[in-house]
């Protein structure tokens, strides 16, 4: 029986982007912790989604931009998680920044609309009150800020970047070699995707703690030279640490956007991981993600060609 303060067994609790890793693993923890869990998915036939319903989680269709279906799923629901695809994601989704936008506040509003006594937003460490220049950034403040003008329950969580996200084709390990952001000295969080569904998880649990709160979230931390001996250890064989070279920073102003907000600390982020780990546990180390769950990442990323960067 879960141990929070809330009897969630008849509560109901509806996770978009269900198939995919924050609300995979948001959804995957609640059933956990004995939630009734709702999963809003495009194609119920797909595997993923039918791997949902083999966990116990209730499958409904619909779509972002279908606003009948989205009413439909959030019938008698509890509780909302609210996350979208975003224009950093490239080709995956093929999403603009006013897409992003539109489905973020499509989500706040029916959750209004419908009652929904508790709404979970996922945003990213760099969001904040002053712009950042990447518009797949600068529309989830606008979603922040949009979310936090409604009549609504609403936590909202800024994660760090992912670890899995470190494990994308393209960074070299492959060639014995990573690349990424990070200057050699400078700390940089990073959060395992599971730790963002206990987070969310124990947010559910206790609304009153988690009402009207805001919170950077992130696992670890890491440096440059941390990433070397750390990818070094888990793949038993020397990874050498570069940071993307300047050129490339220059010629590509994508990459060069971001490398100045880890620059300016903001991507690099800032949260508090004595407070987060007092609040919500223990929260996973690279090292201990490297071997567990990325596990199988760090292989492939070990074994694959070279290939184009793709970043979410
Ligand atoms: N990577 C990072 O380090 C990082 C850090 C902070 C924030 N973020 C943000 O995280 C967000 C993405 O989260 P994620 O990585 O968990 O996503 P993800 O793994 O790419 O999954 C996206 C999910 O959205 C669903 N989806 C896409 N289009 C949809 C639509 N039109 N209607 C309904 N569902 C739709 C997908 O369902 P299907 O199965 O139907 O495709 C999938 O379940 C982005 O906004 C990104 O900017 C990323």
């Amino acid at each position: 029986m879960p141990t929070q303060n809330t009897s969630t067994n008849d509560r109901i609790v509806l996770v978009f982007g269900a198939t995919g890793q924050q609300g995979g693993a948001v959804a995957t923890a609640l059933r956990e912790q004995g939630w009734a869990v709702r999963a809003l998915v495009r194609n119920p036939d797909s595997e993923r989604a039918k791997a949902l319903a083999g966990k116990g989680i209730a499958v409904v269709q619909g779509d972002l931009s279908d606003r009948a279906s989205m009413r439909n799923a959030m019938t008698g629901v509890y509780g909302v998680f609210s996350v979208q695809p975003s224009s950093g994601q490239g080709a995956a989704y093929n999403v603009t920044d006013a897409d992003e936008i539109r489905y973020g506040k499509a989500i706040a509003d029916i959750a209004v609309e419908s009652g929904v006594q508790h709404l979970v937003y996922t945003s990213v460490n760099a969001a904040g009150a002053e712009k950042t220049g990447m518009g797949h950034f600068d529309s989830k403040a606008e979603i922040e800020a949009y979310v936090r003008d409604l009549d609504l329950v609403a936590t909202i969580v800024r994660p760090a970047g992912f670890m899995e996200l470190l494990m994308l084709p393209g960074m070299g390990l492959d060639m014995g070699v990573f690349t990424s952001f990070v200057r050699t000295e400078q700390r940089a969080q990073i959060i395992a995707v599971q730790d963002i569904g206990t987070i969310v998880a124990k947010i559910f649990a206790s609304p009153d703690r988690f009402a009207g709160r805001t919170i950077e979230i992130a696992g670890d931390e890491i440096t440059g030279a941390g990433l070397q001996d750390s990818l070094s250890r888990a793949a038993a064989r020397p990874i050498a640490y570069h940071r993307f070279p300047d050129s490339l920073l220059e010629e590509n102003p994508f990459l060069g956007r971001l490398a100045a907000l880890f620059d300016d600390g903001r991507l690099a982020g800032n949260a508090d991981l004595a407070a987060l780990r007092a609040e919500f546990g223990k929260l996973t180390s690279f090292d201990d993600w490297l071997n567990g769950p990325g596990r199988p990442l760090l292989q492939a990323a070990l074994n694959a060609g070279d290939a184009p960067i793709a970043l979410r």
